[in-house]
C-alpha cells in the first residue's frame, strides 16, 4: 500500500508509540485487502464499549492509550444507563469498570455517546467515507444515507480514529457497492416485519449486496430493522430499497417465509434494538395510551434522541415502561439469562447466543400488548 510522507512518518513513530501501532494495524490491513492507499475519513464509530463483552483485558488495553483522535469519535451501547444503573439492577463492581472504560475513552477526545444510531447524532455527508463498526450503523450509513464504510472491528476503528484514515478497499471502492440478488417481497410489510425480514434474507445471502423490490416504499426507522436484521444473521453492510430487479439471481419470497413471530410469557420486554428513533418512541407512547405495564418493558434509546423527547418519553414513563440510555439489551448484564421478547431481528439472534436468553420475536403491538397484559 502506498503510504504518503505523513503516513511514513507516523509508522516511523514520529508521533508515538500509540499512533504508530494504529497506523501498523491500518497498514496490516490494508496489505491484506490490497488497498492502494489510506483515504481521510470523515468519522469514526467504535464498537467495545460494554465491560461485559470487553472484560478486563479490555480496559487494560485501552488504559495503555495515550493521545487523541483526529476525526469526530462515537461510541456503541455500554453496559448500562449511565443514570439509572440501579433501577436495571446493574453492581457496583461493574459500574465501576464501566465507568473507567468510558473514561479511557474519553481521554482519547471520543465523545462518549454511546449509541449504534450515532446517524441521529450527525449524519454523515453522502459519498463520505466513514470507519464505523457496529453492523447496524454500517448498513445504514452505506445503505440509507449513501456514506462509504466496511464493517470495521473495535480495534481497528480506533487505529482510524487515531490517524484519521482507512485503507481504500471494500465498500469503499464502487466496483464493491454493485447488488448482486435481488429479493421480490410481493406481500405487504410493516414495522417489525422489517427486522423479521432481515434476519431471514441475512441467513441466506450472507454477505452479498442484496436489492430489494417493494411493494410500498419503507420509512427509514424500517430499513434500520431490515439492514439490523442482515447485519446479525448474515454480514450484509450495503443493501439497496430503491431499485428494480436488476441482477441475474433474483430470490422471491412469501409471507410465510417470514413466519418467525411467536408469542410466550417472557420474563421481560425489551424494545429499541437498534437505539429507537423519536418517531419510534412516539409510536411506542400511541401503542402504550390508556394501558399499564404489568410485565417489566424496557426501551432503549440514546441519550441524544432521549433528551429530545422527553414528553413523549413522559407519557411512556407513566404506563410503568422504562426508557433506558446508552445501552442495550444484548451488551447489558441487565437481561442475561431472562426470557426476552424482542421487535427486532438483530436482538432475536443475538439474545441466546450473547444473554443465554430464551428469545421470542413479536411485532411492536404484539410486545407492547404481552408488556400490558401479564
Ligand atoms: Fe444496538 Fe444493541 Fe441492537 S448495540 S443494534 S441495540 S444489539
Amino acid at each position: 500500500m502506498h503510504l504518503n510522507r505523513n503516513d511514513e512518518d507516523i509508522l516511523a513513530g514520529e508521533l508515538g508509540a500509540v499512533k504508530q501501532k494504529a497506523m501498523e494495524i491500518l497498514v496490516a490491513l490494508g496489505d491484506i485487502y490490497e488497498a492502494e492507499r489510506l483515504i481521510p475519513i470523515e468519522s469514526a464509530q467504535i464498537a467495545g464499549v460494554s465491560y461485559k463483552t470487553i472484560g478486563d483485558a479490555g480496559l487494560e488495553y485501552l488504559s495503555d492509550l495515550t493521545g487523541s483522535v483526529t476525526v469526530p469519535t462515537m461510541l456503541n451501547p455500554m453496559g448500562m444507563d449511565r443514570y439509572k444503573w440501579r433501577q436495571m439492577g446493574i453492581d457496583e463492581s461493574f459500574v465501576e469498570k464501566q465507568l473507567a472504560i468510558i473514561r479511557r475513552y474519553e481521554l482519547l477526545g471520543i465523545d462518549a455517546q454511546c449509541t449504534c444510531t450515532p446517524y441521529y447524532v450527525k449524519a454523515p455527508l453522502r459519498e463520505s467515507h466513514l470507519s464505523w463498526s457496529e453492523s447496524s450503523a454500517v448498513s445504514y450509513a452505506n445503505s440509507v444515507l449513501g456514506a462509504r464504510t466496511n464493517r470495521e472491528g473495535g480495534p481497528s476503528a480506533l487505529a482510524a480514529a487515531l490517524v484519521g484514515k482507512t485503507p481504500l478497499y471494500g465498500y469503499h471502492l464502487d466496483e464493491n457497492r454493485v447488488p448482486d440478488i435481488s429479493i421480490k417481497t410481493d406481500f405487504p410489510l410493516t414495522g417489525a416485519d422489517f427486522g423479521a425480514l432481515g434476519y431471514v434474507v441475512g441467513k441466506i445471502v450472507h454477505s452479498r449486496v442484496p436489492q430489494f423490490s417493494f411493494v410500498t416504499p419503507p420509512s427509514d426507522d424500517e430499513l434500520k430493522a431490515l439492514g439490523a436484521g442482515m447485519a446479525a444473521t448474515g454480514a450484509v453492510a450495503l443493501f439497496y430499497a430503491d431499485k428494480r430487479a436488476t441482477t441475474s439471481e433474483i430470490l422471491e419470497l412469501d409471507r410465510s417465509d417470514l413466519d418467525i413471530y411467536s408469542s410466550s410469557e417472557p420474563d421481560v420486554v425489551v424494545l429499541g434494538c437498534p437505539h429507537c428513533s423519536r418517531s419510534e418512541l412516539t409510536e411506542i407512547a400511541r401503542l402504550l395510551e390508556g394501558h399499564t405495564v404489568e410485565r417489566p418493558l424496557w426501551i432503549c434509546t440514546s441519550r441524544f434522541v432521549a433528551e429530545r423527547c422527553r414528553s413523549v418519553i413522559s407519557r411512556i414513563e407513566a404506563t410503568g415502561a422504562h426508557v433506558i440510555c446508552d445501552t442495550c439489551m444484548i451488551v447489558s448484564p441487565a437481561f442475561e439469562k431472562r426470557s426476552m421478547m424482542v421487535n427486532s431481528g438483530k436482538a432475536f439472534e443475538y439474545g441466546p447466543s450473547l444473554c443465554n436468553s430464551h428469545t421470542v420475536i413479536g411485532t411492536t403491538a404484539g410486545c407492547i400488548n404481552t408488556a400490558c397484559n401479564a
